[in-house]
């Protein structure tokens, strides 16, 4: 079939399996020319494996390191008719250039909230790792089901305490409007955190810890992201900020578990950038866009992959020093938050309007890197020629 994007609000329900593999070969060519880095994990465990965030974190320590990556995510496989979710192509994509590097490559597509789904992922380790030595958690998820109880919690993104109003843009339309969102109630703020909070991220490190599989002096690394006084009310003291709160505590009983045999948890607040999960967030599409246009110019533009690269490269491997902050995380949104950045994306936030939106922010690299997260708009492929939706998973075979 020939396939097109089909942009619905802040998802594209299509994804093209040759741009999804080009999208994924140039993050791996970006770590390629960056060098191998020393000293990193041997044995990797990705928890949220194919896109964004965990995506990159799969492709350093393979690429840059010769890794074995085992990756857990949620995806849609293709059928005729159907093209496959974004993520499927890519962790097929990543598979094949894995193992054509002779590299183990090896993925559990399933709800990674489920007990079965750890259970399979153990089994995997005993059976071709025998241990791992990292394990990345980068889930991010609308709902989750608890594996005890069976409940469905969903998360909301909302304030807390107050509404807030502020504006956005619908960024497949380029409208600049003014919304006000109502805060969250308990229930929503308690649902948030127990989808996007760091319960799952102990459950997954108990349950590989008492079957054995964690190699002593393991480290496992989850994301969390801060942000400026403009999205504040909506992110860090909103919803989805108080479960990045928990997650953040859930490092520090991490580690006290971990540091019995010389491991450690991280959290790594990482930059804004143009994701599935992203792309969800009122108002924050609107400040990704403008922080775009500002760190591009001054030349400290970077994506997922230049993100990861530099959080092996100049914090957790490669002989370097981790430089926690004073709450023990680790800061990759470092250029992002400098004042210099900060002030000019905020002398710009009052000024943008649907008429000047495509040339105060960076609308249009907004959406060219939405769209790319997709597989469209890669140099290279052509979108004329027919693809074919249905591509196995080469470890599963
Ligand atoms: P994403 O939407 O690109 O990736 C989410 C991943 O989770 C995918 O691999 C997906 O398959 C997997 N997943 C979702 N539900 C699942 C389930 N039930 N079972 C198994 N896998 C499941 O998201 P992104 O943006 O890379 O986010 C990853 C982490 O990074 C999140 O914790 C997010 O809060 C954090 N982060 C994101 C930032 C951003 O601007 N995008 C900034 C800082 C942190």
């Amino acid at each position: 079939m020939i396939i097109k994007p089909k942009v619905r609000g802040f998802v594209c329900v299509t994804a093209h399996p040759e741009g999804c593999a080009a999208h994924v070969q140039q993050q791996i060519d970006f770590v390629r020319a960056k060098g191998p880095l020393k000293d990193l994990p041997k044995r990797v465990l990705v928890i949220g494996a194919s896109t964004g965030y965990g995506l990159a974190s799969r492709i350093v320590p393979a690429f840059a390191g010769g890794a074995a990556t085992l990756g857990v995510f949620f995806e849609k496989p293709g059928e005729e008719g159907r093209t496959a979710s974004a993520g499927w192509y890519n962790s097929v994509a990543f598979e094949k250039a894995a193992h054509a590097e002779g590299l183990y490559a090896k993925s559990i597509n399933g709800d990674a909230f489920s007990d079965s789904v750890k259970q399979q992922t153990i089994e995997a380790i005993k059976a071709d790792l025998g241990t791992v030595d990292a394990v990345i958690y980068s889930l991010a998820s609308p709902r989750r089901t608890h594996p005890r109880t069976g409940v469905t919690f969903k998360s909301t993104l909302k304030p807390v305490g107050a509404s807030f109003s502020a504006k956005t843009v619908d960024t497949d339309k380029g409208l600049v409007t003014d919304i006000t969102i109502e805060p969250a109630s308990e229930q929503e703020i308690a649902d948030t955190v127990a989808v996007m909070g760091g319960e799952d991220w102990a459950m997954w490190i108990e349950s590989l810890s008492e079957a054995g599989v964690l190699a002593p002096g393991a480290l496992t690394v989850a994301y969390s992201y801060i942000g400026p006084d403009l999205t504040w009310a909506i992110y860090r003291n909103g919803t989805i900020g108080r479960a990045k709160e928990d997650l953040e505590a859930t490092a520090q009983r991490l580690t006290e578990k971990l540091s019995v045999t010389g491991g450690r948890a991280w959290v790594s607040i990482n930059k804004a950038l143009v994701t599935q999960a992203s792309s969800a967030i009122p108002v924050v599409p609107l400040y990704i866009s403008l922080l775009y246009k500002v760190m591009k110019a001054r030349g400290l533009h970077e994506g997922c992959i230049e993100q990861i690269q530099r959080l092996f490269a100049e914090r957790l491997a490669n002989g370097a020093a981790p430089q926690p902050d004073e709450a023990g995380r680790l800061r990759l949104d470092d250029w992002e938050m400098r004042e210099d950045i900060q002030k000019e994306v905020a002398a710009l936030w009052p000024q943008v309007t649907t008429e000047n939106l495509p040339t105060l922010s960076d609308i249009a690299g907004y959406r060219a890197e939405f769209l790319r997260l997709f597989g469209f708009g890669l140099e290279g492929v052509d979108y004329g020629v027919e693809s074919n939706p249905v591509a196995p998973l080469p470890s599963a075979s």
